[in-house]
Parts: structure tokens; C-alpha cells; sequence
């Protein structure tokens, strides 16, 4: 077994409880299947009335009968498999740079602690432009592209023809939670015109100190919404709004879990909260995830937004821009900072 490496332990306060607590209530599974096909008004009105309280409640939900072909999840589960279990060095011909993004590697930090997993990144839209660095004032963009393994064959066309449609539950999604916000169906999509979304392929190894370590620390996600497949092997926490308790998510099969990201909470002024998660690991088993990542334009300016604030509901946020907003975010991938990333609360504007 081996010494443990420190790089990947967590601090007393973060470190996991094993044994798994009674849950009373579970996070709200919506069945999109109205609303999808023949839309019958009275239904999509609940439908829409149970998503905007699970975000309220929860900033989270579980959707099934969603669209998304139960082959092509099977596909990509498949060649994600294949790929993660194939040799180090097809692995190290498709690494990430700080130059370019996207692609394999297995040494991300969350809070300057190691995740114990390996991951793909791909971008929906090929190529994508974000800042090409952090500096407020530096205007130049770079242009992001994938980079595909040759092993296994079909992995390019499995991860692609996924994208599509996880996209299209993903616009669904948005529209859903806009409504129920009272906007019109499709007031965020212009955002999305140009977006810097992009899938990720989570493979988490057993680890053989599961209750030091974790696949993913607390975290929250930084973008507009993530759909997310799991596997059956269960690991992701949510933690509850209520008692800031650690609470799982049960596996539903064919299911997606959906959060809403830290740009939602400061559209809806905080009336959505983007919730922290994180990923245990086990030591026998295991686990595949696959994330999309739903995220605007890199120029989109993100602020509370006009309808929704109002002289009883000041704007909790000041503007600011999502590309640099990510290239800040990412320097701190690649090595422990001493310093905290940026996070949202950096642009709160003060309650007094
Ligand atoms: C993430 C994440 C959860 C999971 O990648 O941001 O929260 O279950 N993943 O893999
Ligand atoms: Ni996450």
C-alpha cells in the first residue's frame, strides 16, 4: 500500500465520513418526459414550478426522460473506459499544456489539495476562444482546440455525437430554469451563441486511503449549469443548504444530475445558489462521471440580471467577465498556489 503521498490529503475538516447517513429527503428527480414531447401547458407549468424549488432548495436535481440517447451515454461510458484503462503513454500524447486546456491529465487541484482522479476535457464547441491571459487589460484571445487519442478508434465520433445531444437537454435546461425565474423561455440562450462549454471524462481509481483523500474537494461550479452522468457506483455529496450537511447522491440510472453553476446565482440574484460538491472515493471500486459543463461566451459580462433586481432587491454583485473570470480560474490547475482562487464572493457588494 505505501506511504501516502501528502499532496493528496485533506485537511481534518475536509476529510470524508465514510459510513453513509440516513437521508430523510433526497434531492428532487423530475421526469422531463411532458414537457419533451407533446408539450401540454398545465404540466410544463409544474414541471417548471418543481425545478425553480429544487434550485431554491437544493441547487440541485436529478432529470429522467430527458432525450439523450441511452446508447450514446453507453458509447462514450465505453470508450471512456477504454481510453482510461489504455497505456500511459497514449495518455501523455493527448496531455494538457498551459498552452492548451483541453485534453487528458490527472494532476488537477481543487483548493490547492490533489483530486484523486484522471480526466478528459473536450470542448462542445471546436474551437472556442477565451482570454489568452488573466490581465484585466490584455484583450488578446487564444484559440482552444481538442485533441484526440487515436485508441480507442471511436472515441473522437462516441464523445462528439454525445456532446450534441447533452447540448440540447442542456438549452432545454436553461430555458426551464429561465422560466422559472419569470423570464421568457429563451431571455439566457443569446449568451450561449459563442460558448466556452466543454465535457469532461472522470475516472476515479480505488484509492486506498478513502477517508484522507478525495476525487473532487468541495468545490463549486463556476459556469451556467452542468449535466452530469453518473455511474452506479455513487460518491458525489451535495451539500445540504439547510444544515450544511453532506448528503450523497443516489445513482439513478439513466438519470443526469443537474447544478446550477455560480453564473446562475448571480443572474437570479442569489434567489438560485450555486451548491458545493465534492467526490468520495472508495477503496474497492471504480467510478466514471462525465460532466458538461455549460458556460457562456467568454465576453459575456455577468451580473444580476435588470429584471430581477429592483430598489427591495439591490443587485448582490458587481459585473464582471466571464473569460477572465476562467483564466484566472485555471492558472491554479496546474500547481498548489498559496493563494485561494478567484470565486464569486470576491464580487459581492456588501449587505450594509
Ligand atoms: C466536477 C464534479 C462530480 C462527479 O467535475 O465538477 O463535481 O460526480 N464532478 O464526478
Ligand atoms: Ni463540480
Amino acid at each position: 500500500m505505501g506511504e501516502v503521498d501528502p499532496a493528496f490529503v485533506q485537511a481534518i475538516e475536509h476529510r470524508p465520513r465514510l459510513e453513509p447517513i440516513e437521508v430523510a429527503e433526497d434531492i428532487p428527480v423530475i421526469d422531463l418526459s411532458t414537457v419533451l414531447n407533446p408539450p401540454d401547458h398545465n404540466t410544463t407549468q409544474q414541471i417548471i414550478t418543481r425545478i425553480g424549488a429544487a434550485c431554491e432548495t437544493w441547487g440541485f436535481f436529478q432529470v429522467v426522460n430527458h432525450g439523450v440517447p441511452a446508447d450514446l451515454r453507453r458509447t462514450v461510458a465505453a470508450v471512456a473506459k477504454k481510453f482510461f484503462d489504455g497505456s500511459s503513454e497514449e495518455k501523455r500524447k493527448v496531455k494538457r499544456d498551459e498552452v492548451n486546456p483541453m485534453g487528458y491529465y490527472e494532476s488537477e487541484h481543487t483548493k490547492n489539495v490533489r483530486d484523486w482522479k484522471e480526466v478528459f476535457d473536450f470542448l462542445v464547441h471546436d474551437p472556442s476562444q477565451i482570454p489568452a491571459s488573466h490581465e484585466p487589460d490584455d484583450k488578446e484571445l487564444k484559440i482552444l482546440t481538442n485533441q484526440w487519442p487515436h485508441f480507442p478508434a471511436d472515441f473522437r465520433e462516441a464523445c462528439e455525437d454525445y456532446a450534441r445531444e447533452v447540448e440540447k437537454l442542456a438549452y432545454k435546461l436553461l430555458e426551464l430554469i429561465s422560466m422559472s425565474l419569470g423570464l421568457s423561455a429563451n431571455r439566457l440562450n443569446g449568451y450561449f451563441k459563442d460558448q466556452t462549454s466543454f465535457l469532461r471524462l472522470n475516472h476515479y481509481p480505488p484509492c486506498p486511503f478513502p477517508h484522507l483523500a478525495l476525487g473532487v474537494g468541495h468545490h463549486k461550479d463556476a459556469g451556467g449549469l452542468t449535466v452530469l452522468a453518473q455511474d452506479d457506483v455513487g460518491g458525489l455529496e451535495v451539500r445540504r443548504k439547510s444544515d450544511r450537511e453532506w448528503i450523497p447522491v443516489k445513482p439513478t440510472p439513466d438519470a443526469y444530475i443537474i447544478n446550477v453553476g455560480d453564473i446562475v446565482q448571480v443572474w437570479s440574484n442569489e434567489k438560485y445558489e450555486s451548491v458545493e460538491h465534492r467526490v468520495v472515493v472508495n477503496s474497492t471500486k471504480e467510478r466514471f462521471s462525465i460532466p458538461f459543463f455549460f458556460n457562456p461566451a467568454n465576453y459575456t459580462m455577468v451580473k444580476p440580471l435588470q429584471e430581477l433586481v429592483n430598489e427591495k432587491n439591490p443587485a448582490k454583485y458587481r459585473e464582471y467577465n466571464w473569460g477572465k473570470f476562467l483564466a484566472t480560474r485555471s492558472r491554479s490547475d496546474f500547481k498548489k498556489r498559496d493563494v485561494e482562487n478567484i470565486q464569486i464572493y470576491h464580487f459581492r457588494v456588501s449587505d450594509n
